[in-house]
């Protein structure tokens, strides 16, 4: 039942950084991004364009989306939360915006500052507008598999949410385990219900692995069937308006993982394993991965 082929999203350069509190070089991370796309990852998620306020790590994302070489085959994307942002990321011309949004009371409120009906309108009003743009949409839903503020969130209401994104026009949807709480068992289950509703080509899915589950519940994903996966080179990452989360799984250990299973994919992994050392020597601190920490024994 395994897929043939998997893409692998690599959402390091906005999804990890956005949680390191030292300011990275502006350079180093058009560096970095350089190298990724040397890796033969097809899609890149290069920064977000929320409030500096809130994110100050990238509030440089106007340059790094301009100074960065786009490599052909390679769809660089970027967070969007509204109007202002979706103006940045049309001036530094991005392939595709990501909106995104929870799918409990709580966590939206926290991480956008709005009631999850209050976000509705802002998120179509961007949707439409990056349309006509000629921008592709992809969108996320956060907290599918729980909530550091509520708990456990109702499977009817992530369902409920999807719809509302998808009748908004998005192109791909991405479930969120913001805080890694999820198991394989509830993947599961969550996954099958939601089979249902929408067809494995139009979800990902974008395991955090705060708790060491992401690979397990990456291989439920897989055995259903399901193909799409962000991922952040060396685990690196975290969601800074969720406490306690941490890294999404690792990109390495994703696609050792996938090669040594098997399934056909593209990814130079020693090729990533350089760029992991490179974003390890400027932050100053290692990377949390397996394959990461393998190749700095070797
Ligand atoms: P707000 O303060 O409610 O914004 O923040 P506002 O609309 O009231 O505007 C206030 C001021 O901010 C205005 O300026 C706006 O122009 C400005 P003023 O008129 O006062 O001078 N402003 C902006 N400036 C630059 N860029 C913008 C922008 N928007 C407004 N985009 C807002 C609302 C959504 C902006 C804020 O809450 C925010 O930036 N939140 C983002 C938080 C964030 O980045 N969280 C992490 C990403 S989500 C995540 O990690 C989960 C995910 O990985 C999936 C998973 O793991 O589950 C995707
Ligand atoms: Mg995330």
């Amino acid at each position: 039942n395994l897929p043939k082929q998997v893409q692998i999203k690599e959402v390091g350069p906005r999804d990890g950084l956005q949680n390191e509190k030292q300011l990275i070089h502006t350079e180093d991370k058009i560096n970095w991004i350089n190298q990724l796309s040397e890796s033969g990852l097809s899609y890149i998620e290069i920064t977000s364009f929320v409030h500096p306020k809130w994110i100050p790590q990238l509030k440089d994302a106007v340059e790094v989306a301009k100074s960065i070489k786009r490599k052909e085959g390679v769809t660089y994307g970027a967070l969007v939360p509204n109007m202002k942002g979706l103006e940045r990321a049309l001036e530094a011309d991005v392939d595709e915006v990501s909106i995104f949004m929870s799918a409990s009371e709580s966590h939206n409120q926290n991480n956008i500052n709005k009631s999850i009906s209050d976000t509705y309108p802002v998120l179509r009003e961007v949707v439409d507008e990056a349309k006509q743009a000629g921008k592709s949409v992809r969108g996320y839903v956060s907290t599918v598999f729980g909530c550091p503020y509520d708990g456990a969130v109702d499977e009817n209401q992530v369902i409920d949410v999807c719809h509302n994104l998808f009748d908004m026009g998005i192109d791909e949807l991405s479930l969120g385990d913001t805080i890694g709480v999820a198991n394989p068992v509830q993947v599961n289950q969550v996954l099958t219900k939601m089979e249902a509703h929408f067809s494995k080509e139009q979800l990902a899915l974008h395991f955090h692995d705060t708790r060491g589950m992401a690979l397990a519940n990456t291989l439920i994903a897989l055995q259903l069937g399901y193909h799409t996966f962000d991922s952040s080179l060396g685990g690196l990452g975290g969601c800074p308006y969720a406490k306690g989360a941490s890294g999404n799984v690792a990109t390495d250990d994703l696609v050792h993982m996938l090669q040594e299973m098997g399934i056909e994919q593209s990814i130079d992994l020693n090729k990533l394993l350089e760029a992991g050392h490179f974003i390890e020597s400027s932050l100053g601190q290692p990377l949390p991965s397996k394959q990461m920490g393998i190749s700095r024994k070797a």
